[in-house]
């Protein structure tokens, strides 16, 4: 309920990594509102637009080499944007994502153009097979806002998932981002919007911890009968020094680092890094 001494605390940084609200990818209207973002193709906001994807799909197959039947893992696949696209040119692909409603579409769709695709309602992080795919991908900066223990669990089942010498493909964010696109204090009454269909008030802060390369966006919801909830969404930033350490520390062997996943060649000064990885075993 909404009381300012409640407000007051959540004022003051929290600690790296404290949860908000338990995630928002499978709140109904939440949800709703997510998956719209993943299909416009004028925004970048929750996938990247049709012409990137595209574009990316098939630089993916480039660089890794992939041939028909080959068994891709994607994962956080969302509403199947790479999955359906890989599937279509020949690859045997599996999408796991945690949201029912963007797997329903997926399914949908792949069954309305006929492709096959392996779509599964999963946690990532509760991933259990073993040596069954030649690339894991993890698409859109799915990594950035796990805390280091989930990271770690999250390499461990993509390690585990690969068959030898497998590849594992990541985008990860950067401080160059950040600094463009980190929220800032703003305040907002809305009679509808992304988080509510009601009127609601949204206040907005960001949270700098330079020192960790980390940030938070917080929004605080304020409903008209006073119910208030806090999302917060946790961007840990890279260079390609500290994603290449992480990865190594975790049985993965940086093959090339790039400014996207189109094949933009790297950049200290770019938004992104995309990683190309292989598993190793020591
Ligand atoms: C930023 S979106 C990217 C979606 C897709 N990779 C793309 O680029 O179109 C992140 C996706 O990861 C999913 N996701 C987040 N955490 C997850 C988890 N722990 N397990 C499975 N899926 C997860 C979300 O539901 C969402 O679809």
């Amino acid at each position: 309920m909404f009381s300012l001494e409640a407000l007051r605390e959540l004022q003051q940084k929290p600690a790296p990594f404290a949860p908000g609200e338990p995630l928002f990818w499978n709140d109904p209207y939440i949800s709703q509102q997510m998956l719209l973002a993943h299909l416009s193709p004028h925004t970048d906001a929750a996938s990247r637009r049709p012409e990137t994807i595209e574009r990316s799909v098939a630089w993916l197959i480039d660089a890794l080499e992939l041939t028909p039947g080959q068994a891709v893992l994607d994962l956080g696949c969302g509403p199947g944007l790479y999955a359906s696209r890989l599937a279509e040119r020949g690859l045997a692909v599996a999408g796991v994502d945690f949201s029912q409603n963007s797997i329903d579409y997926a399914v949908a769709q792949a069954r309305e153009r006929n492709v096959q695709v392996a779509y599964r309602h999963q946690n990532y992080l509760d991933l259990n097979e073993v040596a069954s795919y030649d690339a894991a991908l993890l698409i859109y900066g799915d990594f950035c806002p796990l805390a280091p223990e989930k990271r770690q669990q999250l390499l461990r089942n993509i390690h585990r998932a690969l068959k030898e010498g497998g590849r594992f493909v990541l985008d990860v964010s950067t401080r160059h981002l950040r600094a463009r696109c980190g929220a800032r204090a703003d305040w907002k009454v809305m009679n509808s919007g992304f988080w509510r269909p009601g009127q609601h008030l949204v206040l907005t802060q960001g949270f700098d911890y330079p020192e960790l390369s980390l940030y938070l966006d917080q929004y605080i919801v304020v409903e008209s009968d006073g119910r208030m909830t806090v999302y917060r969404n946790w961007f840990q930033d890279y260079t390609r020094e500290t994603i290449t350490a992480e990865l190594a520390q975790n049985g993965f062997v940086v093959q090339s680092a790039w400014s996207d996943l189109t094949g933009s060649p790297y950049s200290d000064e770019a938004d992104w890094i995309g990683i190309i990885a292989q598993k190793y075993i020591g």
